[in-house]
């Protein structure tokens, strides 16, 4: 369970007019959802399309640690035996989640219902991350957490032998934090209720009532209610993982940020509380068609046609930043590319990511030569518009995938080529990126 192999440099060059179609890989937060829901159902659990970066391997390998069964079939094609609500078998060995803060949120949440010891750790990004925001409200439920300072991992989580079922606002716009009071919720008697005044991504919930759980969503004025029944049989299903608007944005951001450039992304996830970054592109002057609106795997999906045009900067408002969360770092990048100045407010989030986002985008788009402004909740990035990106820099990853890819794509626009001192993690949730992108005429190479 190695979080990354190797560190490795790239370097993105000037590159001509992107092309073709960019076939991207499963969603993360769906496919490691079919892994956990899958162990906890009665029955064999068939996933295609399944996402198969390191973070989702890594929550495979969990599941198995757990005592369900799992299974690779071929290309994103696996089955999970579960042990049904309640039946995980306490592991022997430590849970290595790596660089993914959605696994171990997750699959803490999935046992601390259980009466059995899991110990946790990841990989040095991941030790870095706050765990309090989830093993607190797991404590309500009656499990108890100790772990090193501010509640990082490593991490050892006695789970409740003796579940009572709670009710949890969430004091920050987490899906993870939602998921993971949700997830144990499943073990409790009785009715367990989460309450969120943003709408984060709701995969879980969505998920959870495909695998026969009794789960009601409210959405009030000033917030969402979600109440789960507890102590429900999950039922195993066929899983078809939409493909991933997060690792979509890539590729759409390259082609709107190279003259002539004209893509297709197939199959893309258009589920509304992941889609704020097409709202923002569009508002942007992108052109972006979403052909074929369809349903795939309980989640709308369109087929997007994306040709590059001269794009103005915006103000992107707060309230839409839950539902483009990960798409910052990109829209950063893009941002460099355009006429004028785009501010982003309210991404305190970021700054708990893989990295701190706003400060590794802001260090990595001043050393190419951006200017810009940073606040303890905002990013604001001067566009160069038909002047053009510097670059001509190595920037600094931080162990995080998307501010690798949001460096190697502004390389392929900027003047000069951009470095990425180590493009390793990108194979936590994009595996293909180097390959799809030079499919499509990107220049990006190893550096070393
Ligand atoms: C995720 C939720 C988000 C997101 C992450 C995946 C999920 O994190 O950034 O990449 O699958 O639930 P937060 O819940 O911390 O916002």
């Amino acid at each position: 369970m190695s979080a990354h192999g190797q560190p490795f440099s790239m370097t993105a060059r000037r590159s001509g007019p992107l092309r073709g179609a960019a076939e991207v890989p499963g969603d993360k937060s769906i496919s490691h959802r079919a892994l956990i829901l899958g162990a906890l159902s009665v029955g064999e659990t068939r996933i295609t399309g399944l996402l198969e970066g390191q973070d989702v391997l890594d929550t495979a390998e969990a599941m198995r640690a757990f005592g369900a069964e799992v299974t690779h079939h071929g290309p994103g094609a696996w089955s999970v035996h579960g042990v049904g609500v309640g039946g995980f078998a306490e592991p022997s060995q430590v849970i290595d989640c790596g660089n993914s803060g959605t696994g171990v949120r997750l699959i803490m949440g999935a046992m601390a219902t259980t009466g059995i010891t899991a110990t946790f750790t990841g990989d040095a990004s991941l030790n870095k991350r706050p765990m309090g925001r989830v093993t607190d409200p797991l404590a309500l439920f009656g499990a108890q957490a100790v772990g090193r300072a501010g509640g990082r991992l490593p991490l050892t989580l006695v789970g409740a032998a003796d579940p009572v079922p709670v009710r949890y606002a969430t004091p920050m716009p987490s899906a993870q934090v939602k998921s993971a009071v949700l997830l144990a919720g499943l073990n409790a008697p009785g009715q367990t209720v989460v309450i969120e005044r943003e709408a984060t991504r709701d995969h879980t919930e969505r998920m959870l009532a495909g695998f026969g759980a009794q789960i009601t969503v409210e959405d009030g004025a000033e917030e969402r209610t979600i109440t789960l029944t507890g102590q429900p049989e999950l039922v195993a299903q066929d899983v078809a993982v939409p493909r991933d608007p997060s690792s979509a944005a890539f590729p759409v951001c390259a082609a709107l940020m190279i003259e002539g450039s004209e893509i297709t992304v197939p199959g893309v996830s258009q589920n509304p509380t992941r889609n704020g970054l097409f709202a923002t592109l569009v508002e942007m002057g992108a052109e972006i068609a979403f052909d074929n609106p369809r349903e795939e795997g309980g989640e709308p999906v369109a087929d997007l046609r994306v040709a590059h045009g001269p794009l103005k900067g915006v103000e992107v408002p707060p309230e839409r930043a839950a539902s483009m969360i990960d798409e910052y770092p990109v829209l950063a990048a893009l941002a460099a590319t355009a006429e004028g100045a785009t501010v982003m407010r309210g991404v305190r989030e970021l700054r708990v990511k893989e990295s701190d986002r706003i400060a590794a985008m802001a260090r990595g788009l001043e050393a190419c030569g951006i200017r810009i402004e940073e606040t303890e909740d905002s990013l604001t990035v001067h566009g160069t518009g038909a002047g053009g990106v510097p670059g001509g820099a190595t920037v600094q990853s931080h162990l995080d995938h998307r501010i690798a890819m949001s460096f190697l794509c502004l390389g392929l626009a900027a003047r000069a080529p951009i470095t990425v001192d180590d493009a390793s993690p990108i194979d936590t949730s994009f595996p293909t990126f180097g390959a799809l992108m030079q499919g499509l005429g990107a220049l990006i190479e190893r550096a070393d």
